[in-house]
């Protein structure tokens, strides 16, 4: 009798803890996963000239007025690090068109990334994302940073139970997706949509491409040196003693980039692999992502070590024809010999760079800190 009572004692413990666990899981499953997350509401108009590219927005993610706005506030809430201090506004600074003036940035343990923080412009037309393309799309990239070590060093589920209960929050995550459910899928969404939204075409370039604006003479012989090939014949035949820039930074996507990854003769040994180390593929070792130029102007230093101070100094990289390797990309083809610019075309170049330079993009009220 007393062995019978104790079985079934035991019988009943084992049961509920069995249903408590699976009560828990329930709950934890309700808090990580809301019923839908799919955007509701207004259509968000990007309000693109004639001329743009075509916006990349994935069908599960459809831009709408309030996600891009609860995006915002994410973007810019600081409890989405580990000790409350960082916001994705804290590297991504808007007068640096949302990169961040350190050639690498630091996180919230103090501890230095390798690489230097990309501008967030124009990012609803690149396919790639991030300096190696580790990352598969803005969505991923928009919760990645939350749980990197060296950035912001958090939880999303902490992240959430830090926000859940704030009206704010409650209200804007209601307004976005039809109820005021907070989870890590709604939240990456709006992120993604937010920086979606961030796009630039109100340069002087537009202006006098597309308006009634003229360039300078210096300008102008900077866009035609940047589309002529480099060298001279008989060296190269087809040569135009031209800056040959626009295979990689093509003007025909109209953001001044291939979307494509090269490497452009930074080093003869590579420290960082770049999509070689993602892909483990030894031809693609020192490849990087090309980067749009546009407000280039605004986001030293430059390239992904953030190795170069000035405009200055990119464009001597170039004319020195860079360093040769294994995986140096065929555009640069004088790594013995260099371009061979004169003065006034690598003026030329950084004149006409500085006109990509669209001063209402970074002083937009749209995307500036709501708090
Ligand atoms: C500690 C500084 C830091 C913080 C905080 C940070 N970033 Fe970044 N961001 C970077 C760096 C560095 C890169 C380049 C990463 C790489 O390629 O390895 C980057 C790259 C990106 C890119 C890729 C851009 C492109 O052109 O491909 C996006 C998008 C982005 N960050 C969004 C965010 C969002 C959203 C947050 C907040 C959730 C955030 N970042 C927080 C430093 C930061
Ligand atoms: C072979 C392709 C290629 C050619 C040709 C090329 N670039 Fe680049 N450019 C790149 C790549 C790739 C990067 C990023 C490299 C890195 O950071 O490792 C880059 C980076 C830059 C940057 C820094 C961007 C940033 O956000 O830090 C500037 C400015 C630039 N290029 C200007 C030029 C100019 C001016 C020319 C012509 C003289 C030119 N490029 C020719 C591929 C190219």
């Amino acid at each position: 009798m007393n062995t019978m009572k104790k079985i079934a004692a035991l019988m009943f413990l084992m049961l509920s803890l069995v249903m408590c666990k699976d009560k828990e899981d329930d709950m934890d499953d309700m808090a990580m996963n809301c019923a839908s997350s799919m955007p509701v509401g207004e259509d968000y108009d990007l309000n693109l000239p004639f001329y743009s590219p075509n916006a990349l927005i994935p069908t599960e993610n459809p831009m709408k007025v309030a996600s891009v706005n609860l995006g915002r506030h994410l973007f810019w809430e600081k409890r989405l690090s580990g000790d409350n201090t960082m916001s994705c506004g804290t590297c991504h600074i808007p007068s640096a068109s949302f990169s961040d003036p350190s050639p690498t940035s630091v996180g919230i343990d103090g501890t230095f990334g390798t690489r230097n923080t990309m501008a967030l412009i124009n990012l609803v037309f690149q396919p790639i994302i991030t300096w190696d393309g580790h990352q598969p799309d803005l969505e991923s990239q928009s919760a990645a940073p939350v749980e990197n070590v060296i950035e912001m060093h958090d939880l999303w589920v902490d992240v959430l139970v830090e926000l859940e209960g704030d009206t704010l929050y409650e209200r804007l995550f209601e307004e976005a997706y039809g109820s005021p459910c907070l989870d890590k899928e709604r939240s990456r969404k709006s992120i993604a949509q937010f920086i979606r939204s961030m796009t630039s075409f109100n340069a002087k370039y537009d202006r006098a491409q597309y308006g009634p604006e003229t360039f300078t003479p210096l300008e102008q012989l900077g866009l035609d040196i940047w589309n002529d090939e480099g060298g001279s014949p008989p060296e190269v035949p087809l040569g135009q003693q031209g800056a040959d820039c626009f295979h990689c930074h093509s003007l025909a996507t109209e953001i001044f980039t291939d979307n494509q990854f090269h490497n452009n003769g930074l080093d003869s040994v590579f420290t960082d692999l770049g999509q070689g180390g993602v892909t483990g593929n030894p031809a693609q070792y020192g490849r990087f992502k090309t980067p749009s130029l546009r407000n280039i102007e605004y986001t030293a230093p430059y390239m992904h070590d953030g190795r170069f101070q000035t405009l200055e100094e990119v464009v001597e990289h170039y004319n020195s024809g860079g360093h040769p390797s294994a995986t140096v990309d065929p555009f640069m083809k004088f790594t013995v010999g260099g371009l061979q610019l004169s003065d006034q075309k690598k003026a030329a170049l950084v004149a006409f760079m500085k006109a990509l330079s669209d001063e209402e993009f970074i002083t937009n009220p749209d995307f500036q800190d709501p708090f």
